[in-house]
């Protein structure tokens, strides 16, 4: 299936001579909700812009649904529905005043119905008379989100859903995002919080220094993460696993002096005790032994250190 976004070789360079974004390539599946974690001044909110037509790349392509984002702008532009990392609404225009004319800016003929989903999607149809001033910081949110979708995009960027937002509302708003999704919404999110990413996709990006330096399906990271790492240093040299050893399926390091064993820390057993009573009836004698385990964090922070 052909991407709904593609992404190819982006940069950036700021009038300040400021290198934000370095060859970005990234496709963006129909219906996922795709998450880009990275540290503040990565080049999130940058790359976010650049897709959505408030910023000019500096060098590379962006097509959306086939059309070319500067070419055929208006074409790409009314596919899109964003809700930007400063919110900014109109204190004192009600809730359906606010969203139907940001449906109005896309050029699409008044659609009454369409406006009343999006707001009882949002849990927002008991407001949609109040004035936007007299609402919490999560309904203001949510009309934020109400404006995005108001001219029926296919496609929602949400840059930062949840930066500064308490735990509650957080929960509150990954459960709005779910129900984008379900409605057939493909949703970008970007977020600096690891547990957000975990949390709500289906696939992430790890972009740090205006690069992506990872991207992989959720439920392959969430397995790496979920496995732990044996390694047994050996007395003697091995030249290969005994075949008894066969099932724990162990590598052997290249200089023969030790092996690695991975285990499920979810898994009921962990296969350590057998496989050690294993290793002595081969006759294979250990010299010391570690643990190694690593983390969505621990493989964030590896990432985002490296030079
Ligand atoms: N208009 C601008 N002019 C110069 N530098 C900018 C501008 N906007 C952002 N930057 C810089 O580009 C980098 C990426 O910023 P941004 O895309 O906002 O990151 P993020 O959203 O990941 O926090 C930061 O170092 C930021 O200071
Ligand atoms: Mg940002």
């Amino acid at each position: 299936m052909s991407p709904i976004i593609s992404v190819s070789n982006l940069s950036k360079t700021y009038g300040s001579g400021f290198k934000a974004l370095k060859g970005i390539n990234l496709d963006i599946v129909k219906g996922e909700i795709f998450a880009l974690l990275g540290p503040n001044g990565a080049g999130k909110t940058t790359l976010i812009s650049i897709i959505c037509g408030i910023a000019n790349p500096s060098e590379g392509r962006v097509s959306i649904g086939g059309h070319d984002i500067i070419a055929d702008y208006r074409a790409a532009r009314s596919m899109i529905g964003l809700v930007p990392q400063e919110l900014h609404t109109d204190a004192f225009e009600t809730v359906w005043a606010t969203v139907s004319f940001s449906r109005g800016l896309f050029g699409k003929p008044k659609n009454p119905d369409h406006i009343e989903k999006v707001l009882k999607d949002l849990s927002l149809w008991d407001k949609k008379d109040n004035k936007i001033i007299t609402l919490s910081g999560g309904m203001k949110r949510r009309v934020m989100i109400a404006k995005a979708l108001s001219h029926e995009p296919q496609i929602l960027f949400l840059d930062e859903p949840t930066a500064g937002v308490d735990v509650e509302l957080r929960k509150g708003m990954w459960e709005v995002v779910r129900t984008l999704q379900a409605s057939g919404v493909t949703i970008i999110l970007t977020t600096h919080y690891i547990e957000e990413a975990e949390e709500m996709a289906d696939r992430i990006g790890v972009i740090n220094k205006g690069e992506i330096i990872l991207i992989e399906d959720k439920a392959t990271l969430m397995q790496k993460l979920g496995k732990k790492e044996l390694t047994l240093q050996l007395q003697n040299k091995l030249d290969a696993i005994p075949a008894a050893l066969a099932a724990y399926n162990l590598e052997l390091s290249d200089d023969g002096h030790a092996v690695t064993y991975d285990y499920d820390t979810k898994g009921d057993r962990t296969g350590i005790t057998s496989l050690l009573n294993d290793l002595r009836n081969a006759g294979v004698r250990i010299s010391d032994l570690d643990t190694r385990q690593s983390s969505l964090e621990d493989i964030f922070v590896s990432l985002v250190r490296a030079p």
